[in-house]
């Protein structure tokens, strides 16, 4: 079969990665792609929001499957468009998106359903937020209702604060039309983790968990950023936990909104904070998790082609998913002044003794050949993925590879997977 995949980051070529390895494919497509994609696929020089030309480009090529990476096209329609055309795509629609395009309707999904999550309120009146923010106190999370490509929610430890980044959010409007409504919330303690699942709107098949390393530094601290690396599983996710999260958290939201007649079909991706043994929603989002995605995959020793497809034909309830139970860990390597303006253009010195390494994979992100080499053109530019037996081996080859690898600026943490470890196995 002829598979057509959208977007252009290390969670894209994880997911061209594990398409070619399946006896299914015969040939994969990646708009807009890059530059380690186009090793193993066709790159296509189309925009992931151009829904227009893909849906003409998948048409004319006869693609059997289209699978998204990113939540842009999802929250502009693309599934609604090709199952329009009767052309198999896999993610949500765009009124099952809404829960990541909408913050507010994640939040008040999760209030009717008893979901847990923070608690919070929704505003249109900047005034009406800036009186609660004064009412709660510091500190106090405020996020932009919209998409605003992971910088919207921002968590204030002085009540000034969350008033300017109110200001900012719904008077100078820097995130658009994404502010027109902003979620106060009460701000949580404890471990974040990520956990992914698969569905087809009925049946939930889990992924095995993982964790996030949002800010740019050592021991989190500094800026948020799409995070600089991830590992699988996170202890922090115990069996009694994960049952929690299905149960609690997975269940009723899919549940809820087939009741309001959305089907919901493709991953649907919950950040926790575990708190106190129990898990909390922070947001939802209605893709696969970059960097989380890398680690997660590297681990699926089951073909993701009958997955993909069983959830598209809403048959899920047949399927089994085999997870390898080493441990993987993907260290973010990173363009120096990344999250802010970063350096672009220069070489990659290393790549191709760092994939020599057993059980190493190296997933590209913001990557381009140039002159025959590969060169840095982006922020996140490479995710680095190694499995091990257990955690603390995992993080050894990992690093080992990446030690092999050097441009002028590179920036990454040395400390992924190291939360992992204080918690046994
Ligand atoms: P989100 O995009 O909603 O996951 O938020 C991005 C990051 O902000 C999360 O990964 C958390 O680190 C932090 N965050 C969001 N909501 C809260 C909250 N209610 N309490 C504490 N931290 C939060
Ligand atoms: N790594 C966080 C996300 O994909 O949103």
């Amino acid at each position: 079969m002829k598979v057509l995949v959208i977007g252009s980051g290390g969670r894209e070529h994880a997911l061209v990665w594990k398409l070619a390895q399946s006896t299914k494919v015969r040939k994969i497509f990646c708009a807009p792609g890059n530059a380690g994609i186009s090793t193993i696929a066709e790159c296509i020089n189309i925009k992931p929001d151009n829904i227009e030309d893909l849906l003409t480009f998948a048409k004319y090529e006869a693609v059997d499957l289209t699978v998204i990476g990113p939540e842009l096209p999802l929250t502009l329609g693309i599934v609604d468009a090709f199952e329009k055309e009767r052309l198999r795509i896999f993610g949500p629609n765009r009124r099952a998106s809404q829960i990541e395009g909408s913050k507010a309707f994640a939040k008040e999904l999760m209030r009717r359903y008893g979901v847990p999550t923070a608690e919070f309120r929704v505003f249109s009146s900047i005034r009406e937020a800036e009186e609660y923010i004064r009412l709660k106190g510091a500190p106090i999370v405020v996020k932009a209702d919209g998409l605003a490509a992971g910088k919207g929610v921002i968590v204030a430890n002085t009540v000034d604060d969350a008033i300017n980044t109110l200001r900012l959010i719904m008077k100078e409007r820097v995130f658009g039309e994404a502010g027109n409504r902003v979620v106060i919330e009460e701000h949580l303690q404890g471990e974040e983790a990520s956990f992914m699942v698969f569905t087809d709107g009925k049946t939930i098949l889990p992924m095995a968990s993982s964790q996030d390393h949002k800010r740019l530094y050592d021991n989190d601290e500094g800026p948020n950023t799409g995070g600089m690396g991830a590992y699988s599983p996170a202890p922090v996710v115990t069996r009694r936990l994960e049952k929690k999260i299905m149960n609690n958290i997975m269940a009723p939201v899919i549940r809820g909104l087939r009741s309001e007649g959305i089907n919901y079909k493709g991953v649907l991706y919950a950040g926790l904070m575990i708190s106190d043994g129990e898990p909390i929603v922070l947001e939802f989002n209605a893709r696969f998790g970059d960097p989380e995605i890398q680690p997660v995959i590297v681990k699926m020793k089951s073909d993701i082609v009958p997955v993909l497809e069983s959830v598209v034909e809403e048959r899920l309830s047949e399927v089994d998913i085999e997870w390898d139970t080493r441990a993987a860990v993907c260290v973010v390597m990173a363009s120096e002044g990344y999250p802010g303006k970063y350096r672009k253009g220069d070489i990659i010195e290393g790549l191709s003794e760092s994939i020599k390494l057993d059980n190493v994979i190296v997933f590209h992100a913001g990557t381009e050949i140039k002159d025959g080499e590969f060169v840095t053109a982006g922020g996140r530019v490479l995710g680095v993925t190694s499995l091990g037996m257990g955690i603390k081996t995992a993080i050894e080859n990992t690093y080992k590879a990446v030690s092999k690898i050097k441009w002028e600026g590179v920036h990454y943490r040395k400390d992924i997977g190291r939360k992992g470890l204080r918690i046994k196995d």
